[in-house]
């Protein structure tokens, strides 16, 4: 057996930050862990890469359910979010922000279609934060943007009713020019939305069992184990080192044979995944905003941040390998001898309502640009006293979304969206469902269409916004009313 599966290559020397190493490719023979640089946007990176034949030794942590109050008829979820130590396995336990004294991350919050759900959030922080429910279609006030800040010591009540269907959304902090500290740090969680599509009712669906959420994130160490946290506003954004899944390094989980539904969300900083399954067919079942038309079997998919994707894994009796380009293996499916309760799966999922030509009532575009040192949309920066955009409730609009340089992740609170063009042509099907972000740079110029009916508020914005979170905090951000 080799030992440890990881060197901890990563800490480095007290105030030398990997990233600047210009080692091309060094080996660690011993523990099967290649710390490879890539050249990115000019930049010399190191990884820990995991190679795919080293045996997995760490459990996957997966995030307990939070159970709901029932109150006057009403779920009421209690969240409180707070610092925390996290063992990275590195020389000593980290800080961290969390969720409900979690170590890292939250619990997740699984919620149903026709539920009228309370969510209270306590800040135990010493900072203002807030907590923002990422691809909930919910009213402006409750959607925990930079308008709705928690103070040190108090709680914030969202209550919304739970409109739209089944998909797998997330929660995070979103307090104004910090979100990508606040998530760093490790506060985050995922949510699941179940409904009643009896499409659906062959999928895996049992939590932990053969539904495993699968929260990737990317994170670098100081050489004293802490997390150390950097803003790059370069191209990318800031890009980390090592690797983390529901914050285990190098992890396996243990799952039936059969059908098996992975809810991949990538909460990191900045970096963009390129996903593959080894020993097992992968096939996409759902985007951001909920299930597609129908699956589609993939080779590879791409996983940009704040992105949701559910794959299935058909998994034999050996195991299967969920692998990035990057990184290598992210997650080992370790087969446990149990049988999935799922199967077969559907040929169709959805009814995706298409949105027609003849529906758009207005158009608009939006430029990601470099502005300064920092980053902007149609040649302004993030105001929080200006409105940028104003929607008529009950139109449905058409958004033009191109970039001048870098890669950027175009992410709408509230609606959802259909892409309607990639460079002119039509989306993949793949990418044909509904989303809530989507991937932009200078080589691809996306065209989306959405429905603004469900809420209005004339005084509380909605934000649009890059989901790379050091764009975002240096400006790439815009405000837009709904109004009825
Ligand atoms: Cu993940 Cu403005 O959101
Ligand atoms: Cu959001
Ligand atoms: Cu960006």
């Amino acid at each position: 057996m080799q030992q440890p599966v990881l060197l901890r290559t990563g800490v480095a020397p007290t105030g030398a930050r990997r990233r600047r190493s210009r080692a091309l490719f060094r080996t660690s023979v011993a523990a099967g862990v290649i710390v490879a640089a890539t050249l990115l946007a000019g930049c010399a990176e190191s990884v820990e890469r995991v190679a795919v034949d080293t045996p997995a030794e760490t459990p996957l942590s997966i995030p307990p359910l939070l159970e709901p109050r029932v109150e006057d008829g009403l779920a009421h979820y209690d969240l409180r979010i707070g610092t925390s130590r996290h063992d990275y396995q590195t020389a000593t336990l980290t800080d961290t922000y969390s969720y409900n004294g979690m170590s890292v991350l939250g619990p997740t919050l699984r919620l149903k279609t026709g539920d009228s759900v309370v969510i209270s959030v306590t800040n135990e922080l010493d900072q203002t934060t807030t907590t923002h429910w990422h691809g909930a279609d919910v009213p402006a006030e409750d959607d925990g943007g930079p308008h709705s800040p928690i103070e040190p010591g108090t709680t914030w009540v969202a209550d919304f009713d739970v409109i739209q269907p089944a998909a797998t959304l997330w929660y995070h902090p979103h307090p104004h020019g910090s979100t990508a500290e606040h998530v760093f740090r490790g506060a985050a969680g995922m949510i699941i939305i179940d409904d009643d599509n009896p499409a659906a009712a062959t999928l895996p669906a049992t939590y932990g069992f053969d539904d495993i959420p699968v929260i990737i994130q990317d994170r670098e160490f100081t050489g004293d184990g802490q997390l150390d946290f950097a803003i790059d506003p370069g191209g990318r954004g800031n890009l980390d080192g090592t690797l983390t899944v529901n914050g285990t390094i190098n992890p396996f989980v243990e799952v039936p044979t059969g059908l098996v539904r992975l809810r991949l969300l990538n909460a990191s900083q900045a970096r963009t995944y390129e996903l593959s399954v080894g020993g097992a067919t992968m096939t996409k079942i759902a985007s951001d905003g909920g299930y597609l038309a129908g699956p589609v079997v993939l080779d590879r998919l791409m996983l940009a941040p704040g992105d949701r994707t559910e794959i299935i894994v058909d998994v034999g009796v050996s195991p299967a390998t969920l692998v990035d380009d990057t990184f290598g293996r992210v997650l080992e499916l370790r087969p446990n001898g149990s049988a999935s309760r799922a199967g077969p799966l559907p040929d169709e999922l959805a009814t995706i309502d298409r949105i027609s030509e003849s529906e758009i009532a207005v158009d608009r575009s939006f430029h990601m640009e470099k502005i300064g040192d920092g980053w902007g949309i149609n040649g302004v920066q993030m105001d929080m006293s200006r409105i940028d955009e104003t929607v008529q409730l009950g139109d449905t609009e058409r958004w033009t979304i191109t970039a001048d340089t870098g890669m950027h992740v175009f992410h709408i609170h509230q609606t959802r969206f259909l892409i309607l063009a990639i460079n002119g042509e039509p989306p993949p099907p793949e990418e044909a469902g509904w989303e809530d972000s989507v991937f932009v740079d200078p080589g691809r110029d996306v065209v989306i269409a959405a429905r603004f009916n469900t809420y209005a508020d004339t005084n509380t914005p909605y934000m649009y916004h890059c989901h790379m979170l050091d764009h975002e905090d240096l400006g790439m951000m815009g405000q837009f009313l709904v109004v009825g």
